[in-house]
């Protein structure tokens, strides 16, 4: 899995871009990289040109400062510039990569072909929620990226998972303790101020896939199924056995998934 440095307006992101065909743009989550998608690349680039960005602060994407899901949106919009992508594109993207999602939709959705949203929610955040992500925010700038790890690895996997893959629990921790804090915190801010994309739903026309696991602790099964049931053009597709990282977890039937919804 090579990647390569993508200049983007005044910053740079590393990018996997492999394969030929339709493009397929992977938005990993938080406070993950591009690896949480490595069991897709592969699987997927015989029949599409997979990209595959470190966000802006993310992964080998440089420390950042600040955030927020818009700049997100064009950051992705701006990388597919600067890939020559001109074409009608499938964006999918997990959790916060789903919440990127929403903007992108509103600020570039002429771009879109389709679009492919796993283990993420429409709604914004509680006001309870916002406050615990100011709180770990604060923590995390004084101690470390290792307290969101130690704070989100119990609820990132099913059981299943955590008994029978055990490296992938591993790998997953080692990249979110690897993430700068400063990133983080910024990150957790930008997810704070997210809009809620509920009333958006019904307008968003353009063919769409959900997919959840079955056990998502984070982004729950059922609000993933209200969110295909208020779009004109969703499938939802349910993970057995896994939790919020469906695609890491159980890559056969969330590949066969995508690979079928990329066919229709
Ligand atoms: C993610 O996986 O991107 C996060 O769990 C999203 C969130 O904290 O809301």
């Amino acid at each position: 899995m090579s990647t390569k440095r993508v200049s983007i307006g005044a910053g740079e992101l590393n990018v996997v871009d492999q394969g030929s065909g339709m493009p397929l743009l992977l938005v990993h989550g938080f406070p993950l990289d591009h690896t949480m998608w490595r069991r897709q690349i592969d699987a997927l680039s015989d029949v599409c040109r997979v990209i595959v960005p470190d966000q802006r602060g993310f992964g080998q994407s440089g420390a950042v400062e600040s955030l927020s899901m818009e700049g997100m949106a064009d950051d992705l919009a701006a990388l597919l510039d600067a890939l020559g992508v001109a074409e009608p594109m499938v964006y999918c993207g997990l959790s916060m990569g789903g919440y990127i999602a929403w903007q992108f939709v509103k600020r570039h959705g002429d771009r879109l072909a389709k679009l492919i949203l796993c283990d993420t929610r429409a709604a914004a955040d509680s006001e309870e929620a916002r406050k615990n992500r100011y709180a770990t925010a604060e923590k995390v700038l004084e101690q470390g990226s290792a307290v969101v790890a130690a704070g989100m690895l119990p609820k990132l996997f099913a059981d299943s998972t955590v008994a029978q893959q055990p490296d992938i629990v591993e790998q997953t921790k080692q990249v979110i303790e690897n993430t700068a804090p400063t990133t983080v915190a910024a990150a957790l801010h930008a997810m704070a101020a997210r809009i809620d994309a509920t009333s958006m739903l019904p307008d968003v026309a353009v063919a769409t896939l959900l997919v959840c696991g079955e056990h998502d602790a984070l982004t729950p099964a059922a609000e993933m199924r209200q969110i295909a049931a208020a779009m004109p053009s969703a499938q939802y597709v349910e993970i057995a056995d896994a939790g919020h990282m469906a695609p890491l977890e159980k890559p056969q039937p969330v590949n066969d998934a995508i690979r079928s919804f990329l066919a229709d």
